[in-house]
């Protein structure tokens, strides 16, 4: 069997360095390791007007924004199929069918949709297309049969309902579709990143997001207000690492060789930490560290954001091109699943 990777991402604002870890920096990874037939990357600007339908805008600007970001960090048209959600009507069909499949009671219990529901205070109020959102991820998922999807946890929930629809029409209408498998991010602290104001969730509502586009001093002045731990006042107090937003973004970013580079008197995080946690060391120098890493990292991403951002329509080409590719694809899972379910009258 092929291997074929899905993903994507909601055109509802520019990325941040929580997408990146938890998500773009191992899409490079994997689309550059040569181990899968195929990778589908999908901006996915349907799935965002399910909660934006009187912000079209909105949705619109932000495709250029999110195919930037992309192509800064090294997504390739050349080994991957970048392309847009909405241009790819197969998509909606194989949702209208997958609606047959699932129940009211199921979508209300999937969590994630629970969450998102509570957050935007839809309650009474939720959009029906919103509700039924995890029934078009799954169409996405399956119209390219895709056997990988790497996302951040927060997701799992996507693809276990993904994974329910695909057996119950394989079951139904003979072996058709591809079961999924989520592929989560390695390391723990990437699952999710805090904002820089310790909240939970990096979040452009809460304004606490480092952008992958971030300019070198906003970066540095974010860095400087970071959350750290409130109990650390002076240099010689003892430190706590657990929720202290700098060790965590340490954890997810840092490696050896940078302590080599930039703090030579320390082997590694553990080192580093163990001083912290015994008092003796300052936020200052911790962030400083922490303020090169991420500068190291975000550089080379922010120039050639600026070099595909000089031409848009070059941009818009890419995703053009990436659309009908995806669309074939589709198309073709579309036929089969017709002959499938019977509808296939005129053949
Ligand atoms: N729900 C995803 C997000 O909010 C975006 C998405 C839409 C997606 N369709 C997908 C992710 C299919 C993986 C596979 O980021």
């Amino acid at each position: 069997m092929k291997k074929i990777i899905l993903t994507g991402d909601r055109p509802t604002g520019r990325l941040h360095i929580g997408h990146y870890v938890g998500s773009l920096r191992r899409r490079v990874q994997l689309q550059n390791s040569g181990e899968y037939d195929k990778v589908l990357i999908m901006i996915a600007d349907a799935q965002a007007l399910t909660d934006n339908a009187d912000n079209p805008e909105k949705v619109r600007s932000n495709i250029l924004e999110v195919a930037l970001d992309y192509l800064a960090c090294g997504l390739d048209p050349s080994k991957s199929t970048l392309f847009i959600q909405s241009q790819i009507p197969e998509l909606c069909e194989l949702s209208f069918y997958y609606m047959n499949l699932v129940t009211v009671s199921r979508l209300q219990r999937n969590p994630t949709v629970k969450t998102e529901i509570k957050m935007r205070n839809f309650e009474a109020n939720i959009p029906v297309g919103f509700f039924t959102y995890p029934i078009s991820q799954a169409a996405d998922i399956t119209a390219f049969k895709a056997t990988t999807v790497p996302v951040g946890e927060d997701q799992a929930p996507m693809l276990e309902q993904c994974v329910e629809i695909v057996r119950r029409f394989n079951n139904i209408y003979g072996e058709t579709l591809v079961e999924p498998k989520i592929l989560l991010p390695e390391n723990q602290a990437c699952m999710r990143l805090p904002g820089i104001d310790g909240k939970a969730k990096m979040s452009k509502s809460l304004g606490n997001c480092i952008y992958l586009s971030e300019e070198a001093d906003e970066l540095a002045k974010k860095v400087r207000i970071m959350y750290t731990d409130p109990n650390h006042l002076k240099v010689s107090d003892p430190g706590t690492v657990e929720g202290n937003v700098v060790f965590t973004y340490l954890d997810a970013f840092c490696r050896d060789e940078h302590f080599a580079a930039y703090l030579p008197e320390y082997a590694n995080l553990d080192e580093l930490k163990a001083h912290y946690r015994r008092g003796g060391l300052g936020d200052v120098k911790v962030k400083k560290l922490l303020n090169a890493i991420l500068e190291e990292e975000l550089a080379p991403i922010r120039e050639r954001r600026k070099e595909f951002a000089k031409d848009p329509a070059a941009v818009y080409d890419i995703l053009r091109k990436g659309s009908l590719d995806a669309r074939e694809i589709a198309a073709k899972t579309l036929d089969e699943v017709r002959d499938a379910m019977q509808i296939n009258y005129f053949k």
